[in-house]
């Protein structure tokens, strides 16, 4: 059975970020997201994908063509001019499919859920698709689907208000279906298919659903992202018996009195100077540079990152080559841009966003 990964979207909620990394390619303890996904879908016994592809596709596209470890599984790209939507990117994948059942996931989604117990759940019943859920503790944010006794959906609510929360299973972005699903979604336009195809099978009662314990998580938001970097790191998914919570690349350069406390994941090529502080759950990418003294904390780096001496970065995201000036604070979900520069001694906080390429003079912003 093959597979469409939905990775065409811009990613707009975890921006900047997305806008020089797509939301695909994200890395997880140093590894790119669409890594976990083939891993995910290769143990439901998928033997191939489709990427549906969209915004920053090329990257995508390298990512998959310099893998030698893909081992017959096979990977076709339908890559859209213009977003066809959720139900438009899987339409456009239809000349790489077989005309079997087919299995589709959102490329944003990190899951420990067996897929072949969905599979096998779909195939005994006559639905036309079945919809994985799982269960939030806030469901607000999310598509919660209502289900009655058999497991047939009976109503979506799009990010419902507090108030209107009637479930907290949430669509979490795994679908099975037949063929069929694809001749009902029009060609050529954007289609969505939480909000134009399942009411649809809906109404005729042809959509089922499956609701998975494991563990699961959406990585299209910065909190999200961050929480999905700390659990990867805590070893909460995809963990073997030899999964190494020190996991330094050997070719790092660490100073004296550097404390590194795992989990933690550092790239090749960084230099981490004396007395400086990698807090548990932080990853580092490739070839950063951390200053003396210096802390940082449950955050992400991506590749070149610069922490100079006596600044403190906790719980934020760091894009490419971005900087954090001497005794700079980037904290409480802050996330910079490539290669923007935080000057020295201003403090960010409160979920702050700087865009790609933005200088912020010293001492000029204080939250
Ligand atoms: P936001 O803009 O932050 O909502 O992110 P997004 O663009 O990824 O949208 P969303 O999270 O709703 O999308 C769910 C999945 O569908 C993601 O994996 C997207 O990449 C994918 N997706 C969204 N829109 C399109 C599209 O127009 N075409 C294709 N091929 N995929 C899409």
């Amino acid at each position: 059975m093959r597979a469409v990964i939905l990775v065409g979207g811009q990613g707009t909620r975890l921006r900047p970020i997305t806008y020089d990394i797509p939301k695909a390619l994200v890395p997880l303890r140093n590894h790119p997201f669409m890594g976990y996904m083939v891993d995910f879908l290769r143990s439901g016994g998928i033997d191939g994908a489709v990427l549906s592809l969209g915004y920053l596709p090329d990257p995508i596209q390298a990512y998959f063509s310099g893998r030698d470890d893909l081992d017959g599984f096979s990977v076709d790209y339908a890559v859209e001019d213009r977003a066809l939507g959720t139900a438009g990117g899987i339409k456009n994948a239809q000349q790489y499919l077989d005309g079997g059942p087919l299995v589709v996931v959102n490329g944003d989604v990190l899951t420990g859920m067996d897929l072949t117990k969905a599979i096998e759940r779909h195939r005994a019943t006559d639905a036309l698709a079945t919809v994985t859920l799982t269960s939030v503790e806030d469901p607000t944010a999310y598509g919660l689907v209502e289900v009655d006794h058999e497991m047939l959906v009976h109503r979506f609510i799009e990010k419902p208000a507090y108030d209107d929360v009637t479930t907290n299973l949430i669509n979490a972005g795994v679908y099975v279906m037949e063929p069929e699903v694809l001749d009902m979604i029009p060609a050529g336009r954007e289609v969505s298919i939480e909000r134009e195809i399942f009411p649809r099978l809906q109404a005729e009662g042809r959509l089922r659903a499956h609701v998975s314990s494991s563990y699961w998580r959406d990585i299209g938001t910065p909190r999200s992202y961050l929480a999905a970097s700390h659990d990867v790191l805590s070893g909460a998914v995809g963990a073997g018996e030899n999964f190494e919570y020190l996991d330094v690349d050997p070719s790092t350069r660490v100073g004296k009195n550097v404390k590194l406390l795992p989990p933690v994941s550092v790239a090749a090529g960084c230099d981490i100077e004396a007395g400086a502080t990698i807090g548990g759950r932080s990853a580092l990418g490739r070839g950063c540079r951390i200053g003396e003294g210096s802390v940082v904390e449950g955050s992400i780096l991506l590749d070149g990152a610069e922490v100079e001496a006596g600044a403190v970065v906790r719980g934020s995201i760091l894009g490419p080559r971005a900087r954090a000036g001497q005794g700079a604070i980037v904290r409480g979900l802050s996330v910079l841009g490539a290669g923007c520069v935080i000057g020295e001694g201003n403090v960010l906080d409160q979920g702050v966003r700087v865009n790609p390429g933005v200088i912020l003079p010293p001492r000029s912003l204080r939250f």
